[in-house]
């Protein structure tokens, strides 16, 4: 190879290196940066399921966004609320293995996850999993109808709380806003939220649990 073609070459994988950096900084929501106050008492977890061990037991649950609903069972084994509430946009993955002996206790809704939060009384639930559309429009009305419906005492918890989201990001053709959407909720002083933990995963995508307090 030429001196002149090396160039070229090196010129042209710089410039695809840029390209593809801006797409992916432009497809994520930039989150703010927290005051030390708001993790004062926060602790870390190993993992999400780790984390279910501190939930409330015989509590109200939701878990906004449920899939094959996996999730919901070790929701169920580990937790074992008094009432499981399951919303999905849609319910076809849904395997209804998953709630085995716990159909009773289970409330299963099909429908958009902010508007059917709506539908329930304020300070209605113990925690709240949020797990659904995580595009920041999506992920915003679903953490501000979820505040409302929130005990105080109550956990909001993020699922999928990753300052880049390689995967989801493009494909939605919309900023990725989970982390931007849990700090501005942190940072707005009247809902008086705190970190209650963070749980790792060892793919990135942690949990990230809300006190209101
Ligand atoms: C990542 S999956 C949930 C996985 C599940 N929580 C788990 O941990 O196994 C996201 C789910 O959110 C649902 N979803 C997306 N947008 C929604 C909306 N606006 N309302 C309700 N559900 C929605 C999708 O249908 C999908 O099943």
């Amino acid at each position: 190879m030429t001196y002149n073609k090396k160039l070229t070459s090196l010129a042209c994988v710089l410039f695809s290196t840029a390209l593809m950096g801006n797409n992916l900084i432009a497809a994520t929501n930039p989150a703010a940066l927290l005051p030390i106050d708001c993790m004062a008492n926060a602790k870390i977890y190993p993992s999400r399921d780790y984390a279910l061990n501190v939930w409330p037991k015989d509590s109200i649950v939701a878990e906004v966004g449920i899939f094959r609903g996996e999730f919901s069972k070790k929701i169920i084994d580990i937790v074992q609320p008094q009432k499981l509430h399951l919303l999905d946009i849609n319910l076809e993955p849904f395997n209804r293995t998953n709630i085995t002996g716990y159909e009773e206790k289970t409330q299963i809704q099909e429908g958009d996850s902010s508007t059917l939060l709506a539908t329930y009384n304020d300070g209605f639930f113990d925690v709240i999993y949020i797990d659904g559309d995580h595009r920041y429009e999506g992920c915003k009305k679903d953490a501000v109808e979820a505040f409302k419906k929130l005990k105080v005492g109550g956990l909001l918890v993020f699922n999928d709380y990753t300052h880049f989201d390689q995967f989801a990001c493009r494909p939605y053709g919309m900023p990725y806003g989970v982390p931007a959407v849990a700090h501005e909720m942190l940072l707005d002083p009247s809902l008086n939220l705190t970190i209650s933990y963070l749980a790792l995963q060892p793919s990135g995508f942690y949990d990230l649990g809300l006190l209101k307090n």
